[in-house]
């Protein structure tokens, strides 16, 4: 089949590159012209384990074409999927400007039929809008051109968005007619070959679908991070309840974990539009608004520890601190809301200097971190645990499982070890000679 992916972000390309592979032919169009003219040049310009393998293999197969022109790319496919960013408007709603934007390219470009999908985050309702915003610039343009659109919510991972999507665990499509269905069954069926994964519903269940799903990960972990922070107040600890209560099938072992608090591009915002589409439908939600209240305040306790601790050892102004990890979680360059964000400020804020270190997402934090603050990017744990008062993991990447603490003890100013993801055993880190606090599992 011929597809168009609008929007070559982490879910466009890689939708794109894993159509390819499956022997589509598929165009990514971007309005990005730095990054579609990197690709093009055969350089993905995000990271993502597998992605650039399959992009080069798909492009040099003549598979996978990369442009910015619309006129071109809408008029020789007929399915174009939407994968543009869905960010928050100020008041938490989920922001369709992009989305009606592709749309009304389409609309004002389109010849012949086009099953026109949104694979982008949204609200109840935006596939009605981009629906009747269609209309009526086909009306404008005296055509009278079939169309039909598909919400078919993405539910790849970063980090594993690869493996995510070519063995994805279901696929959700919302669809007005049979047209649509079959058309979207027929592009599935060689992702779902073993077992028919794929869930046929109407188009409002199936948006909402996604903004569930993902509302439901964020309250296991707030859930969890509430615990923890009582086992800390009445000496038990999280592990050993997550274990416990993990072990109930009913329960599982998933998303039970305490730690800095969630963040990415997706969760909170996804939460937050919730929220708004409960508020405009006159619907009370204290629940959705506990999750992200919960997170909130977890997002701040790293820096409260790390604060407590220097308070009774001359405060933190002029202190140093290494941040190990700044992606919003491992194996993803991406740092959108990143809990190593809210600490960096409140460190900086308080007088820290910071010393920062990240396997892959150093030029993501780069673009972001732009203020005058003081802060030293480093190559890895172990320069930026030189001279250091204390280490904090924000990021559990996998190579920080097995440093040489000795080593680093030995680089350290101090003997402080904030372990935001319950990484290591507090036994073993004070044996280590650190200063060891981790989340849930030691009274501060
Ligand atoms: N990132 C994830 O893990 C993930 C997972 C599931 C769902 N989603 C959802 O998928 C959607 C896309 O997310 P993402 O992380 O891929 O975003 P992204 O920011 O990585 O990519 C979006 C791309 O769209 C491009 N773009 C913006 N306006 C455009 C336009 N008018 N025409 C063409 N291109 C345009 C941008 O330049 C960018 O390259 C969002 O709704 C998000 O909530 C994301």
């Amino acid at each position: 089949m011929k597809i168009l992916v609008v929007g070559t972000g982490y879910v466009g390309l890689v939708t794109g590159a894993c159509f390819a592979e499956m022997g589509h032919e598929v165009t990514c169009l971007d309005i990005d012209e730095d990054k579609i003219a990197k690709l093009k040049e055969g350089i993905v310009p995000i990271f993502e384990p597998g992605l650039a393998e399959l992009v080069q293999r798909n492009a040099e197969a003549g598979r996978l074409y990369f442009t910015t022109d619309y006129a071109e790319a809408i008029v020789s496919n007929s399915i174009c999927f939407l994968a543009l960013p869905t960010p928050s408007a100020p008041d938490g709603s989920c922001d369709i400007r992009y989305i009606l934007s592709a749309a009304q390219e389409i609309a004002m470009q389109m010849q012949e039929y086009k099953l026109i999908v949104v694979k982008s985050t949204v609200q109840v309702g935006t596939c009605a809008e981009v629906k009747k915003s269609i209309t009526e610039i086909l009306k404008n343009r005296h055509l009278d051109i079939p169309f039909d659109l598909v919400s078919n919510p993405e539910f790849l991972k970063e980090g594993s968005a690869v493996a995510d999507c070519m063995k994805p665990d279901r696929i959700i499509l919302g669809v007005e007619n049979a047209r649509a269905e079959k058309l979207m069954r027929e592009l599935y069926a060689s992702f779902t070959l073993n077992h028919d994964r794929i869930f046929s519903m109407d188009i409002a269940s199936a948006e909402l679908t996604k903004y569930a799903a993902n509302a439901m990960l964020a309250t296991r972990i707030s859930f969890m991070n509430e615990l923890a922070g009582l086992c800390e107040k009445v000496g038990a600890n999280i592990h050993a309840v997550r274990v416990g209560i993990g072990s109930d099938t009913r329960i599982g072992y998933q998303f039970l974990y305490a730690g800095a608090g969630f963040g990415g591009s997706c969760f909170p915002k996804d939460l937050r539009a919730l929220i708004a589409t409960a508020k405009h439908a006159d619907y009370a939600t204290p629940l959705l608004q506990a999750v992200e209240q919960v997170n909130e305040k977890q997002k701040q306790l790293l820096s409260k520890k790390i604060s407590h601790y220097f308070a009774t050892r001359g405060g933190l102004k002029g202190k140093t601190i290494a941040l190990w990890g700044l992606s919003f979680k491992p194996d993803t360059d991406d740092i959108r809301e990143a809990p190593s964000l809210a600490l960096i400020d409140a460190l900086q804020k308080e007088g820290a200097k910071l010393r920062l270190f990240d396997p892959v997402a150093i030029p993501a934090a780069q673009k972001t971190l732009t203020n005058s603050h003081e802060h030293i990017w480093c190559q890895d744990e172990y320069e930026a645990a030189a001279g250091a008062d204390a280490i904090v993991l924000v990021t559990e990447w996998k190579q920080f499982r097995f440093v040489d603490f000795s080593e680093i003890r030995k680089q350290m100013e101090g003997n402080a070890f904030f372990d935001g993801r319950n990484q290591y055993k507090p036994d073993e880190m004070h044996a280590k000679g650190f200063e060891y606090f981790g989340i849930g599992t030691s009274k501060t």
